[in-house]
């Protein structure tokens, strides 16, 4: 199946891959779409499905698919939450991450998780939304070179005291929230039957 990835961060096409190789992903260029789509709600499913539906409308005929990710802290509250991108100011991976290393400096509780919600828009108009979630740990320095974002600071369960960027792209789509969302859509019944 052809699907448009309704994004224009690169790191997250190479996670789809990964994850479901079977699938022909392009990107919003391969369609000719410009602009960017709203991403203005409360939660990261209702961001995931107005940037999936607003997709859709501009490329009809194809299935369109949508994520809508963040880190959720728990001695924040759950910040920053579906405000991930722009945490910091500056937007950047660098200047997050220092900020959430200052925001929880002298803080013991350094429970998170990353949240995935992910919005398929189906050509007959069918939309199948999954989310998926990986808890962890914020170390307190970062670590490793690879993934993206908050990968430096996150320590998963299950990731032996290792950064999600310290893992290959395969060790972190087998444990992170994208490629537990992703399993959950390709097992989806709607779409076995669509
Ligand atoms: P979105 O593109 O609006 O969904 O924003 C996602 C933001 O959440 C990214 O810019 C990262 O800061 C963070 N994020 C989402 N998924 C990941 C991940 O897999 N690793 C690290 N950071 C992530």
């Amino acid at each position: 199946m052809r699907i448009v990835l309704a994004t224009r961060n690169p790191n997250k096409p190479r996670e789809f891959r990964a994850s479901w190789p079977e699938a022909d992903f392009v990107g919003l260029d391969v369609v000719g779409i410009e602009g960017d789509a709203p991403e203005e709600e409360p939660t990261f499913a209702g961001n995931a499905r107005s940037k999936a539906l607003w997709t859709a409308a501009r490329a009809p005929g194809v299935a369109v698919l949508a994520d809508d990710s963040g880190l959720e802290v728990g001695a924040l509250g759950g910040a920053p939450g579906v405000r991930s991108r722009r945490f910091a100011p500056e937007a950047t991976d660098t200047a997050n991450n220092a900020l959430l290393l200052r925001r929880l400096q002298g803080i013991e509780d350094r429970q998170a998780a990353f949240v995935c919600a992910l919005c398929l828009a189906l050509p007959n108009g069918r939309i199948i939304e999954v989310e998926g979630r990986v808890d962890g740990q914020i170390g307190t320095t970062a670590r490793g070179k690879d993934g993206f974002g908050y990968d430096p600071l996150f320590l998963p369960v299950g990731g032996h005291g290792r950064s999600m960027a310290e893992m290959s792209l395969a060790e972190k789509a087998a444990l992170s929230h994208r490629g537990r969302a992703i399993e959950r859509l390709r097992a989806h019944q709607d779409l076995r039957t669509s």
